[in-house]
């Protein structure tokens, strides 16, 4: 009997997704004869009557798609299904019917594809309904818990390094420090990865307690040294210092001209923000993040073929496995402050604000 799965891509985009839904039709179909339907929309598209979704045909996903950025089915992270916001600005519980959406497209078996957001969301959507649920880990921010690599994450980290690549030469031209205000919700992730790789002066992390005098100091000691310019590298949620001549906390949004007008006022140099923003999301994905869909969507199909469900396929130690997913829901992974990237910063001379 010829079975069907559906997948949705949920959460925010990354790159990355059209090459993991790829992925999943593919093996679906070359593996198993499976047929695979596309959700439109994240869970949005089974609120709909009749639900919006298309059967993927395999003879259409070609190498493109594997290129494209963001994703061709859609995605929503607006709307959690259980306080769902309606125009009046009340919220509504509406699970039943997005699970009753799901239940008419008769499927076997079902893909998510979320940040930890997402993926716990849809497990309490599905997985009490008897509906086979397999997770796939996203997103640029890289803190699902439980696994070393998000899809997205590789592309955000080439994307924000070449971003210092553009920023450092201009910073040398004017003599001013540069600030690059990358994402990361609630991780540094992003920040520590290409501070590294694009040689920046100064990396903040939220997990990473800064100073702004100690900031300011760093880049002061480079001036002197006859550095004439310095790269800033901050997570969009490090904005926290309890250093003097700091007022508080960065506004939720903004930490960049935030963290930039506070340099230029305890250190006297001229200062320049960046806030790489969405850029980070929209991209072709490198090899590596085209890799890794192709792996993670391989195995969750497989997954569901050995009748494995409520998991989430996971990237550890240069191999696939798959972890139960209440280990992922109400977690999530942050930047190791002694762990190997953090150390290999502090290797190199990168101030984290903190020494
Ligand atoms: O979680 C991914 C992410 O890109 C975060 O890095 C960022 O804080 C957030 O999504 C932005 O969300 P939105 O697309 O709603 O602005």
């Amino acid at each position: 009997m010829t079975k069907r799965i559906g997948i949705l891509t949920s959460g925010g985009d990354c790159a990355g997704l059209n090459a993991v839904i790829r992925a999943v039709a593919l093996r679906a179909h070359h593996g198993h004869g499976w047929t695979t339907v596309g959700i439109e929309r994240g869970t949005l598209g089974l609120l709909d009557r009749p639900v919006r979704a298309r059967t993927l045909d395999p003879a259409r996903l070609d190498a493109a798609l594997a290129r494209a950025g963001g994703t061709f089915l859609g995605s929503t992270n607006r709307g959690n299904p259980f306080a769902f916001p309606m125009p009046d600005g009340s919220t509504r519980d509406r699970s039943a019917e997005i699970v009753d959406g799901a239940r008419s497209l008769d499927l076997d078996g079902l893909v998510g594809v979320g940040g930890d957001g997402s993926l716990a969301i849809l497990r309490r959507l599905f997985v009490p309904a008897g509906i086979a649920f397999v997770g796939i880990p996203k997103t640029i921010d890289n803190d699902v818990a439980r696994t070393e690599r998000a899809l997205g994450y590789g592309t955000a980290v080439a994307i924000a390094t070449e971003a210092l690549d553009r920023l450092h030469p201009t910073g040398l031209s004017h003599e001013r420090v540069m600030v690059l205000e990358v994402m990361g919700r609630d991780a540094g992730h992003i920040a520590i990865a290409a501070g590294i790789a694009g040689g920046a002066d100064v990396v903040l992390i939220p997990e990473v307690p800064w100073r702004l005098d100690r900031v300011a100091a760093h880049i002061a000691r480079g001036r002197a040294a006859g550095r004439t310019t310095a790269l800033v590298v901050v997570a969009e949620a490090a904005g926290q210092s309890d250093a003097p001549g700091a007022t508080g906390d960065a506004p939720p949004r903004g930490v960049g001209e935030w963290l930039a007008s506070l340099i230029a006022k305890t250190t006297g140099f001229e200062v320049r923000a960046t806030v790489l923003g969405h850029v980070q999301r929209g991209a072709a994905p490198t090899a590596e993040d085209r890799l890794l869909a192709a792996a993670l969507g391989t195995r969750a199909v497989d997954l569901l073929a050995e009748g494995r469900h409520d998991r989430m396929v996971a990237w550890w130690n240069r191999q696939v496995i798959d972890v139960p997913l209440d280990k992922i829901v109400g977690r999530s992974r942050a930047v190791d402050p002694l762990g190997t990237l953090v150390h290999t910063a502090r290797g190199l001379g990168i101030c984290l604000g903190d020494v």
